[in-house]
């Protein structure tokens, strides 16, 4: 029987069976839409993305069986698989879930804590699993293109030396390797956001050109622009199924809403009168530093204490750290309007605890950013 190399941490000749390997024409109904397998897909932002530009996702693994209950929620037709992915049994689990099928883009977001390169060349410590997995997806499913998402801060990672030896990997995959810093406020999200994007792209299409930025500082969508039309939940915490105000809507606003009835995610939280004032005290844009000497001591941290600008797109959204403030309410967002800042639709409905919610928005790929790559990866689709 042939046998197909592929990666592994433990022993980097592991090998799987060809007979398993994905095969277009035994699949009974072929989607004519190009495929997706999401890795660390979370709730799914950087996969809602690729559905909007046209992509059918076939399948999102995550270990955290919350982010997987708000996924099978609003992915209707996509398998949503609870796998370790620093398993090495992890892609059996998700060959018997998904059979035999084309995987056209591999998209992941894994997490970068714990990035080891002790030695030379030590990449596959045990640590960096969580990468490997990526490129043995690749390895095994031979996608026309693949995405890797991650924070910033992974660009500078021991001085450059894990991307290098990330890259050098994928070109003998026989990939070409690009990678660039995108901020999400450049591409219409209502939100500064850096993320570091490696693209690798079938050798025989040349690199990938990340998609050009649509706006800039004069045209960036402000805060405003995208949440000022929810109700204030001022007075009222507000219910889990609510009712919008009727007001008119920025042109993001009409977007985002759709055809949605009912508001979802938009319950304020209920913060004690000492909180409330000490937020009053922040000006629109302002942090801890314009706060009068004594109050707020306990956080003096660059994000403490911020307030949103209501003209400007807002500071990056986490997962729930409540140093931010609406830019006009003296309360931290809801969910629903973190959710709009990351360009989630008001018909796109989180689950779980509020802690989990936070977790879900504040972990995404804006949907709006994910967008503007699939559109371009579709290009490169269409080339093939
Ligand atoms: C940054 S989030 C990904 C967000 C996602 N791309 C999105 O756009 O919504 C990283 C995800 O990796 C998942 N994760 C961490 N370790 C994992 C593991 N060992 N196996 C599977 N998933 C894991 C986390 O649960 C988390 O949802």
């Amino acid at each position: 029987m042939t046998q197909l190399k592929i990666f592994s941490h433990e022993s980097p000749t592991k090998s799987i069976s060809q007979s398993s390997k994905n095969n277009l024409k035994s699949d009974p109904m072929p989607s004519k839409k190009p495929t997706v397998l999401d890795l660390f897909c979370g709730c799914g932002g950087f996969s809602l993305g690729f559905q909007q530009a046209g992509f059918e996702i076939i399948a999102g693994i995550d270990n955290d069986k919350e982010a997987l209950f708000t996924l099978e929620k609003n992915f209707k037709d996509t398998h949503s698989l609870n796998i370790d992915l620093s398993k090495q049994s992890w892609l059996d689990g998700l060959l018997s879930n998904i059979g035999k099928k084309q995987i056209d883009i591999i998209i992941a977001g894994p997490p970068c804590q714990g990035f080891s390169l002790t030695g030379p060349r030590n990449f596959d410590d045990p640590r960096n699993s969580l990468y490997l997995a990526v490129l043995s997806a690749v390895q095994y499913f031979k996608p026309t293109a693949f995405i890797i998402e991650n924070v910033k801060g992974m660009k500078g990672l021991y001085n450059g030396a894990i991307v290098s030896e990330i890259c050098s990997r994928i070109r003998k995959l026989k990939y070409n390797p690009n990678a660039s810093l995108l901020n999400a406020s450049n591409y219409g999200v209502p939100q500064f956001r850096d993320r570091f994007f490696i693209v690798g792209l079938a050798e025989e299409l040349g690199y990938f050109t990340f998609p050009k930025p649509t706006h800039s500082q004069e045209t960036y969508v402000s805060c405003e622009a995208a949440i000022g039309d929810l109700p204030s939940r001022e007075y009222s915490l507000g219910e889990e199924k609510d009712v919008y105000d009727e007001v008119v809507l920025s042109e993001f606003q009409k977007k985002i809403k759709g055809s949605q009835k009912h508001l979802f995610n938009h319950v304020a939280t209920n913060h004690k009168d000492f909180v409330k004032e000490v937020i009053s005290m922040v000006p629109e844009g302002g942090n801890y530093k314009d706060l009068p000497p004594g109050i707020g001591e306990s956080r003096k941290f660059n994000e403490a204490w911020t307030r949103y600008h209501s003209k400007k797109p807002s500071r990056t959204i986490d997962t729930g750290h409540r140093n931010h403030f609406h830019y006009k309410y003296n309360r931290v967002p809801t969910i629903r309007e973190n959710a709009r800042l990351q360009t989630f639709p008001d018909s796109f409905i989180f689950w779980g605890s509020k802690t989990v919610q936070n977790r879900l928005v504040g972990n995404a790929v804006p949907p709006m950013l994910g967008q503007a790559l699939a559109y371009k990866i579709k290009k490169y689709l269409a080339e093939k």
